[in-house]
């Protein structure tokens, strides 16, 4: 027998025409890359895997579409930043996924690994109930499946829309915008900025990109209108860009906004371009996406209808989405009040405990939901964290003494009739994360 000392780790565990992309080295990415060699073989591993750089010798599509360049940083971003795009390149910064840094979001390449393992595919359709800024939508698109992303802020409808808009529509209108991104920034603060509240009904008289970006009447972007849908996702685009300026701005002041907002628009530019090339050479098809807003305890969706579900819920009270996106909620014109209403984790008033009694009785109201629209036989997988220190104090124990949010939810999920099916748990790194740890947990309607 060969000394088992010789032989590499992963290649004890996989078949060897089979090469592992660049840089894995936790244990749930290896688990989920032994997942996708036991469910995809031939084309479809070379079409959809996640964690395989190549099969046969073969490059794999999601390889192709990382490598190169993945994030245009701006020539003053830190060294830390670069060597985490770097590091990260196959993980996070591929395709559109880099478009908005929306906290709490999935890993794209482990959303990719988990609809895999879960057989979502080109004829499927995949449900994300709180898609925030849109993850999964994508990345089934990106498999040829097909995608419903639901979420109750009209941000992350407009984020997960111009995302999907950003892996086809035209580019030249925005290159044109980003040649005059002084004339270009100028018009979203004078419409959005906090310091002119009021300056909106001047813009009519002096600004061109008015004339090209407001009239006609059929596609809707952030409540307004637009003649044609080249303009509107022009016009979303650089919205978002806008947006991601004014939160950058809000938290440093390293930068001049507008300086901000060329390196923030040339890099989405340069997401787009770059996945478009590369779909173009690959000449693959997207799923479609119907990204919407809407109350994942009550989705407004038939019976039985979707093939799979994936999503990852606010953490309890962990994160306050309403408060983190205010400035582009209000910018969207959305309602404060109403989403404090209705976004799963605010509900319950200022008692943390109040609040977690809410928590639970809106999460039970998702995965009822979930498990009425999956079809029979079909899988729900919920990632989630364990936030044991904001829990232990609502239940009054030692936070090694909290049963994990993971557990909690698992164990409503089987009372509404799923059956439990494996978890695969994932460090959480950073030090600014109060949760050490989450889990891939996965559920099926029998
Ligand atoms: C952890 S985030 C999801 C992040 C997402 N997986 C991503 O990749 O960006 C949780 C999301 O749940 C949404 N949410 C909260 N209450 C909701 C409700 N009642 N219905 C639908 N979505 C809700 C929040 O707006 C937030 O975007």
């Amino acid at each position: 027998m060969d000394d088992p000392l010789t032989q590499a780790f992963p290649a004890c565990l996989l078949p060897d025409n089979l090469t592992l992309i660049p840089g894995l080295r936790e244990v749930y990415e290896l688990h989920l890359a032994w997942l996708e060699a036991q469910t995809l073989s031939g084309a479809a591993l070379v079409e959809q895997a996640a964690y395989f750089c190549s099969v046969d010798g073969r490059p794999t599509r999601h390889f192709l579409t990382c490598v190169g360049e993945t994030l245009k940083l701006p020539d003053f971003s830190s060294a830390g930043l670069r060597s985490f795009f770097k590091t990260n390149s196959f993980r996070t910064g591929y395709a559109t996924h880099g478009l908005f840094p929306y906290r709490g979001k999935f890993h794209p390449q482990m959303v990719r690994g988990i609809l895999n393992v879960i057989g979502v595919g080109p004829g499927k359709t995949v449900l994300d109930p709180m898609m925030g800024s849109g993850t999964v939508p994508i990345e089934a698109a990106l498999l040829g499946a097909d995608a419903v992303g639901v979420d109750i802020s009209p941000f992350c409808t407009f984020m997960t829309e111009t995302k999907a808009s950003g892996l086809t529509m035209s580019l030249e209108r925005a290159e044109g915008a980003l040649a005059s991104a002084e004339t270009t920034f100028d018009y979203f603060v004078r419409r959005h900025g906090v310091a002119l509240p009021t300056a909106g009904q001047q813009l009519a008289q002096d600004d061109d990109l008015r004339r090209v970006m407001e009239e006609g009447a059929d596609y809707v972007v952030s409540g307004r209108r637009f003649r044609d849908r080249e303009t509107a996702e022009t016009y979303a685009l650089l919205l978002l860009a806008f947006l991601d300026t004014m939160g950058y701005t809000q938290r440093s002041q390293r930068k001049p906004p507008l300086e901000q907002f060329q390196g923030i628009l040339e890099r989405y530019l340069h997401c787009c371009r770059k996945f478009q090339q590369v779909r173009g050479a690959q000449g693959f098809d997207l799923g479609r996406i119907d990204a919407r807003q809407g109350d994942a305890r009550q989705l407004g969706l038939a019976d039985e209808s979707v093939d799979a579900i994936l999503f990852s819920p606010p953490y309890s009270f962990a994160i306050d989405y309403a408060e983190n996106d205010a400035f582009h909620l209000a910018a969207l014109g959305a309602d404060r009040a109403d989403l404090d209403k209705s976004m799963i984790g605010l509900r319950g008033g200022s008692r943390l405990a109040d609040k977690y009694d809410c928590y639970l009785e809106d999460m039970n109201g998702a995965l009822r939901e979930c498990h009425r629209v999956l079809k029979q036989g079909c899988h729900c997988v919920i990632v989630v964290g364990t936030n044991n220190n904001q829990l232990s104090k609502v239940l009054k124990l030692p936070a090694d003494q909290v049963i994990g949010l993971h557990k909690i939810l698992r164990d409503a999920a089987e009372s509404l009739g799923f059956s439990f099916s494996a978890e695969i748990p994932r460090a959480i790194k950073g030090i600014a994360n109060t949760m050490r740890e989450e889990y891939i947990v996965f559920l099926k309607k029998e």
